[in-house]
C-alpha cells in the first residue's frame, strides 16, 4: 500500500518511490539522510551538508564538518554554479541565492538535490554503491532556456586529516601537514601518507575539468565565508596547490550548453586503503609521488558510460531486498509507511552508527554502545542476519570476565573503552535479547558455540576462548549475584537510564555524571534491571528448552521466579512499580517521593518481564501499572519519563535532576522507553491503546505540527520535549536512538504480531478492534509467507484459526517452510 502524505510546508512523503521530498530548503532544522550501508558512510542534509568517513567517524574521517556551526549545518558536498556571473548552489547553501525551484529527495541510501535558476537546472544524486568504499555524485545540468549558456560548476569539499579530534583541535600540527596531488580530474588528499598512513582520499571528477583548487585559503579566502567564496564568484579556478593549512578538493567544470541541452557527469569521493586493496609496485612511484594505481582504476570505472547508473540500480535492488523481508498493508497509513520504509531504514542507520555520528553525535564522542548496539540489532536482524551475527560476537567480545561490559567500543578497532564510563549493570543483559532474537530469526544455534573471549583476558588461540553461551550465562549470573539489600539488582553507575546516577554524588561541574563516583560497595538498586532480568531469564529458559536442555531451563527459570518474587514484594507501590532504591536505601519512584513519584521504565519492564500478570498471585498489577502510566505520564506527544519533573539538582540522583524540567531524562518524552509501554499494551491485548500510543510518537504523524516538532518527520528522534517544557512537542536528537529498533519490534511483532520464534513464525497480532484485517509478506529462513489476517468479530487479540497453503495448522506458530511462496490465512476471534 503506498500513498503520499498531505505533507507540511516543508515537504511530503512519496511512499511509492520510498522518498521524503523536501520542497523548501529552510526546514525547521537541517533534515538529514545517511549515505552508505557497509563501511563507507556519509551524512547528507537537505542542503547537501555533512561529511564522509570510512568505518569510524573518529578515526577515519575523510571530509571535514564543523559541528555546532553558524548556521547549524554548513559545509558539505557543495557545488557552486556560476551562470553568467550569477552564483548559486543547487542545495541553496552556502550562497543561499533564491532559486526558481528546489527539491531534495531523501531516499534509501541516497539523496537527490535539484534546483533550477534562470533556465538552468542542476541535479545532484549522491550515494554510496553497495560494497564499495566510495561515494558518487551524479550531476545533471540542463539548459532549459532559449539561449546558449556557458556555465561553470565548482565543486567544494574540505578534506579532514582522518583523525577527527586531532583535526579539530591540534592546529599547531595539522596546519603544517596537509599534502595533496592533482592529476587530471583527480585530487588526491595524501596527508600523513608519507609516514604511518597507508591510505588516501580521492576526489575525482569525470566532467570537463578546466581548473582546480586544493587550498581553502585560495578558494574561499581568509576573511571570507563559504557564501562569498572567492573562486566561484570570480568564475575562475586558481589551480592552487595546498601545502599545509587546509587542503580542499575543488574542480572547475566548464559547460557550454545549447538551448535544451543536457549533460551528465560524476564526482567520486573514494577512500583508498593500501592495506585493503592491493596495488602494483611501491607505496610511492617517485619521491613524494604516491602510487595512484587504485585511484586511477576507480576513476576509470566510473568514467565508463552507464557505470554510475548501474551502481545506483544495485543500491535500489539492495533496499528492495532488505525491505522485502517485511512488508505490510494495513488500514493505517502511518504504520504502513513507517514499518515498510522509514522505520526499517532507520534501523540500518542505528545498526551501522550506533550512537556515533549524527547531527547531535559528533562522531568523536561515542562509538558503538554496548547496550545500544544490542538493542539496535532487534530491528535489524531480519534484514541481514549474517551481519547481525558478526555484530553480536563483536559486542560480546567487549564484555569483561566478571560479567560487566565496556560501555562502548570503537568501530575501527573493535576494542572497548571506558571513555563514557563502565559498570552500568544493565549492559550485559541486553546481550541475551540480541542473541535470542538472532537465533529466532535465523534458526542458527551455532552462534552459541562460537568462540568469544572476554575483553580482559588473553588467549593463545581461538579454541581457548569461551563460547557466546558462556557470556550469556555470565550475564545472568552477574545480575543474580550483584544484588542489594532488598534483593534487587544493583544499579552501578546507571541502568538503561544513563542519568539515574545513584552512586556519583557529583558536585564538580566539569565531570561526567557517568564516570564520576564509586560504585564499589554501593547498595543502590534498580527495579528496571529486575524487570529486564525477568525478561532475559525467560528468554534464556526458552532457549534452553529449544535446545532440549531442560535442567538448564529449570535452573534459569528458578532464578526468574526468585527475582519475580522479590520484585513483587519490594517494588509495588500500590498503583505502580517503583523505580529504584538510592544509595541510602530510600525508595525512588514512589508516591512517598516529592518529585519523580512515577517512572516509565520500571512499568514497562516489570510488565514485559511478566510481573503483575493476570492469573498470577499479583494479577491485575500489570494493567494497573499501565493505567497509571496513562493517567500520570501519557500526553498526545508520547509518555513523559517521570512525574513530577525534578525541579532542583539532587546529587543523590545525579544527571536526571540536572536537566531543566521537561527535557531529556527529566520528564522529557524519551521515545525509546515509550516503546516498552506500547509492547505492554500489546501484551494486555489493548490494540486501540497500542496504536494510539504508537501514533503519539510516530514522526509521520507529526507533519501536522511540524513547526513545533521541527525534526525530520521520517525518522524517530530520541526525545520530544515533555509537558513541563515551554517547547512541549519539540523533537531533538533524531536518527540515532534505540527507538528505531524497538518501534519496529512494536509495529511488526506487537501490533502486526509477526514474531520470529525458535520453532517458526508466531502470529499473534494486537490491533484496534475496528480493523477488518491486514496483510503481511514476511521472508523467514528462506521461505516467503504471504499472511492475510482477517478480523470478522472485531477483536484486538486472539487467533482463532490458521491455515498454511490451504491446510489447517494447530496453534499460531507457522512452521519453518521450504523456500518459495506460501499462503497463510489467519482469522482472529
Ligand atoms: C544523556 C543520556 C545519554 C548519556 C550518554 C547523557 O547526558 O542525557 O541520554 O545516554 O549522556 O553518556
Ligand atoms: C541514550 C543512550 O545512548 C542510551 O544508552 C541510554 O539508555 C539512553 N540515552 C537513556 O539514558
Amino acid at each position: 500500500m503506498s500513498q503520499n502524505s498531505v505533507g507540511n510546508p516543508y515537504g511530503h512523503f512519496d511512499d511509492q518511490n520510498r522518498e521524503y521530498v523536501v520542497t523548501r530548503p529552510d526546514t525547521p532544522l537541517p533534515w538529514l539522510n545517511y549515505l552508505g550501508q557497509d563501511e563507507f558512510f556519509g551524512l547528507c542534509t537537505n542542503t547537501a551538508g555533512g561529511y564522509t568517513f570510512w568505518k569510524d567517524a573518529k578515526l577515519r574521517r575523510l571530509t571535514r564538518y564543523r559541528y555546532n556551526n553558524v548556521p547549524y549545518d554548513l559545509g558539505g558536498r557543495y557545488l557552486y554554479v556560476n551562470d553568467g556571473g550569477s552564483v548559486w548552489n543547487p542545495g541553496w547553501k552556502p550562497v543561499k541565492a533564491k532559486t526558481d525551484a528546489y527539491e531534495c529527495r531523501h531516499g534509501l541510501g541516497y539523496s537527490v538535490i535539484s534546483s533550477t535558476k534562470d533556465g538552468l537546472s542542476v541535479s545532484q544524486t549522491m550515494f554510496v554503491p553497495p560494497g564499495e568504499n566510495l561515494e558518487l555524485w551524479k550531476v545533471t545540468v540542463k539548459n532549459s532556456s532559449s539561449k546558449a549558456k556557458s556555465v561553470k560548476v565548482f565543486s567544494y569539499q574540505e578534506f579532514c586529516f582522518f583523525e577527527a579530534l586531532n583535526d579539530m583541535t591540534n592546529y599547531q600540527r595539522t596546519w603544517s601537514i596537509g599534502e595533496v596531488e592533482v592529476e587530471g580530474g583527480a585530487i588526491y588528499h595524501k596527508t600523513e601518507y608519507r609516514e604511518r598512513r597507508n591510505h588516501y582520499t580521492l576526489f575525482g571528477c569525470t566532467g570537463p575539468v578546466t581548473g582546480f583548487d586544493t587550498s581553502r585559503d585560495a578558494f574561499v579566502g581568509i576573511h571570507e565565508g563559504l557564501h562569498e567564496a572567492k573562486v566561484p564568484f570570480a568564475g575562475k579556478a586558481s589551480n592552487s596547490k595546498a601545502f599545509g593549512w587546509n587542503p580542499i578538493g575543488s574542480h572547475e567544470v566548464t559547460l557550454n550548453l545549447k538551448p535544451g541541452e543536457e549533460t551528465t557527469y560524476t564526482y567520486i569521493l573514494a577512500y583508498v586503503d593500501h592495506d585493503l586493496v592491493r596495488f602494483r609496485g611501491e607505496k610511492f612511484t617517485a619521491p613524494f609521488v604516491i602510487n595512484k594505481a587504485v585511484g586511477m582504476d576507480v576513476m576509470k570505472k566510473y568514467s565508463a558510460p552507464g557505470a554510475v547508473d548501474a551502481a545506483f540500480d544495485r543500491l535500489k535492488a539492495y533496499w528492495d531486498q532488505n525491505l522485502g523481508n517485511f512488508q505490510v498493508a494495513s488500514p493505517d497509513p502511518h504504520a504502513n509507511r513507517m514499518a515498510n520504509i522509514w522505520n526499517q531504514y532507520q534501523c540500518m542507520a542505528t545498526f551501522n552508527m550506533s550512537r556515533s555520528a549524527s547531527m547531535y553525535e559528533t562522531g568523536i564522542g561515542r562509538g558503538m554502545g554496548f547496550r545500544d548496539s544490542n538493542q539496535d540489532l532487534l530491528g535489524f536482524v531480519h534484514m541481514i542476519p549474517g551481519r547481525a551475527r558478526e555484530r553480536i560476537l563483536d559486542i560480546a567480545a567487549t564484555q569483561l570476565s566478571d560479567g560487566t561490559c565496556y560501555h562502548q567500543y570503537q568501530p575501527l578497532t573493535k576494542k572497548g573503552n571506558a571513555d563514557v564510563g563502565g559498570d552500568f549493570y544493565d549492559d550485559h543483559l541486553w546481550l541475551v535479547l540480541s542473541t535470542v532474537s538472532y537465533i529466532k530469526e535465523s534458526g542458527d544455534r551455532s552462534i552459541l558455540d562460537a568462540p568469544c573471549g572476554f575483553a580482559d583476558k588473553t588467549y593463545a588461540s581461538n579454541k581457548d576462548k569461551e563460547t557466546l553461551l558462556h557470556h550469556l550465562e555470565t550475564s545472568i549470573a552477574y545480575t543474580m549475584t550483584k544484588r542489594g539489600p532488598h534483593g534487587l539488582p544493583l544499579i552501578g553507575h546507571a541502568d538503561w537510564n544513563d542519568c539515574l546516577n545513584l552512586n556519583c554524588f557529583s558536585t564538580e561541574p566539569n565531570e561526567s555524571f557517568q564516570t564520576a563516583g564509586d560504585v564499589k560497595d554501593s547498595k543502590a538498586e534498580s527495579v528496571m534491571i529486575a524487570g529486564l532480568f525477568l525478561y532475559a531469564a525467560r528468554q534464556m529458559t526458552e532457549l534452553y528448552k529449544a535446545l532440549g536442555r531442560s535442567a538448564d531451563a529449570a535452573r534459569i527459570d528458578a532464578h526468574r521466579k526468585t527475582m519475580l518474587g522479590i520484585l513483587e514484594s519490594v517494588a509495588w507501590d500500590g498503583e505502580w512499580y517503583t523505580r529504584a532504591y538510592d544509595a541510602e536505601g530510600k525508595v525512588i519512584g514512589s508516591k512517598t517521593n516529592e518529585e519523580g513519584k512515577i517512572f516509565i521504565e520500571s512499568q514497562g519492564w516489570a510488565v514485559l518481564g511478566g510481573a503483575g500478570a493476570d492469573g498470577g498471585p499479583f494479577g491485575g498489577r500489570a494493567r494497573q501499572a499501565l493505567e497509571s502510566v496513562h493517567k500520570h505520564l501519557y500526553t498526545k506527544n508520547g509518555v513523559v519519563l517521570q512525574q513530577p519533573a525534578y525541579s532542583t539538582y539532587n546529587k543523590a540522583y545525579g544527571e536526571v535532576t540536572s536537566y531543566p524540567p521537561g527535557v531529556k531524562e527529566n520528564a522529557g518524552i524519551f521515545s525509546h522507553n515509550n516503546t516498552w509501554i506500547h509492547l505492554g499494551w500489546c501484551l494486555l491485548g489493548e490494540g486501540d491503546r497500542a496504536l494510539e500510543y504508537y501514533h503519539s510518537i510516530c514522526p509521520s504523524t507529526k507533519e501536522a505540527q511540524i513547526d513545533t516538532y521541527r525534526s525530520e518527520p521520517y525518522v524517530y528522534a530520541q526525545m520530544t520535549a515533555g509537558k513541563d517544557a515551554p517547547c512541549f512537542g519539540e523533537a531533538k536528537n533524531s536518527w540515532l536512538t534505540g527507538t528505531a529498533a524497538w518501534t519496529f519490534v512494536v509495529v511488526s511483532q506487537g501490533i502486526f504480531g509477526i514474531q520470529p520464534d525458535f520453532a517458526g513464525l508466531r502470529v499473534d497480532p494486537c490491533i484496534p478492534k475496528g480493523w477488518k484485517g491486514f496483510e503481511v509478506t514476511r521472508k523467514f529462513r528462506g521461505a516467503t509467507y504471504h499472511i492475510t489476517v482477517t478480523n470478522p468479530n472485531g477483536v484486538s487479540k486472539g487467533v482463532k484459526s490458521v491455515t498454511v497453503d490451504g491446510k489447517a495448522v494447530a496453534g499460531n506458530i507457522l512452521p519453518v517452510l521450504a523456500s518459495g511462496d506460501h499462503a497463510v490465512a489467519v482469522v482472529l476471534g
